[in-house]
């Protein structure tokens, strides 16, 4: 397995590559970002995993400073699964102007709602670290996992819009046998704290329930509101959107999702799930 550690030397390796597939992660790897890899590798002997932690999709009081680096394990992780190379560049190959002075990608209407809200210019510094990437590696595949589904959904409608000649693959969300969705983030949780987060996923199974019988949406948030706090979380948000644009959620939809974002003590933990409108026609 190749490490290659500056932009230069990414691209003298890609010259003599065909087609390649990437896995874009910021480390930390774990079994979530081990089972992106192995979809990749189903469809591509030929996959690169970035390992880059962004600094402009931090606010500024946010953990980039105490975000996980784990490097050497990562490589050890990736090597053992076949993966050709790794990408690891440095934050002033990136952004040799600076992040202020740096060109923009901005995906309208769906990067300030939810996790948007909250934190404001993630996503505009999500989608110009992946097009970024997307041009520095030229993939034919990229693979993403579906727990960060606002994510996914920028990054798609972004390749949608630039017309980049990428195909962009969602995973489904590993998860820990509580039902905790896997996250580099679940680090920062104490074992107490891991088992009281499961309520999480556990509120998105019942909302998801209910959504068979019952289409007030707002009452349905709100309980499920209630019972996150109940379980010890301080809620974010708790929303039942169009699975597609992430807008609100009608009854005539033929897809939902359950979108949440919830703090255990210090750490922000968000998941996600579908829910297929059996009367939708
Ligand atoms: O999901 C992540 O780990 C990051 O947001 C990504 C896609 C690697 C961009 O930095």
């Amino acid at each position: 397995m190749r490490i290659l550690k500056s932009l230069a030397e990414l691209r003298r390796w890609r010259q003599q590559q065909s087609e390649v597939a990437l896995v874009p992660t910021m480390g930390n790897l774990h079994d979530g970002h081990l089972q992106l890899v192995k979809t990749a590798l189903e469809r591509c002997d030929n996959v690169v995993v970035s390992i880059f932690v962004n600094p402009m999709q931090f606010g500024a009081n946010e953990d980039l400073d105490s975000y996980p680096r784990t490097l050497e394990a990562d490589c050890q992780a990736l090597d053992a699964l076949g993966v050709s190379a790794v990408f690891t560049p440095q934050v002033s190959d990136v952004y040799p102007r600076g992040l202020d002075k740096q060109t923009r990608i901005e995906v309208p209407g769906i990067s300030d709602i939810l996790c948007g809200a909250s934190r404001p210019g993630h996503f505009t510094g999500v989608a110009t670290i992946v097009c970024k990437l997307f041009n520095m590696v030229q993939p034919q595949l990229a693979v993403f996992g579906e727990k960060d589904y606002q994510q996914l959904q920028v990054i798609r409608l972004m390749v949608q819009d630039l017309s980049l000649p990428v195909e962009v693959l969602g995973t489904a969300t590993q998860r820990e046998t509580s039902g905790l969705a896997m996250s580099s983030r679940n680090g920062y949780l104490s074992t107490e704290q891991k088992q009281q987060a499961a309520a999480l996923y556990k509120t998105l199974e019942e909302t998801k329930a209910k959504l068979s019988v019952n289409t007030d949406f707002g009452e349905l948030e709100a309980a499920a509101k209630e019972k996150l706090t109940q379980a010890g979380f301080v809620p974010d948000y708790f929303s039942i959107r169009n699975a597609e644009d992430l807008q609100k959620a009608t009854p005539e939809d033929p897809e939902w999702v359950i979108l949440a974002a919830a703090f255990m003590g210090k750490t922000r933990l968000i998941d996600n799930l579908r829910v297929t409108n059996a009367a939708a026609k």
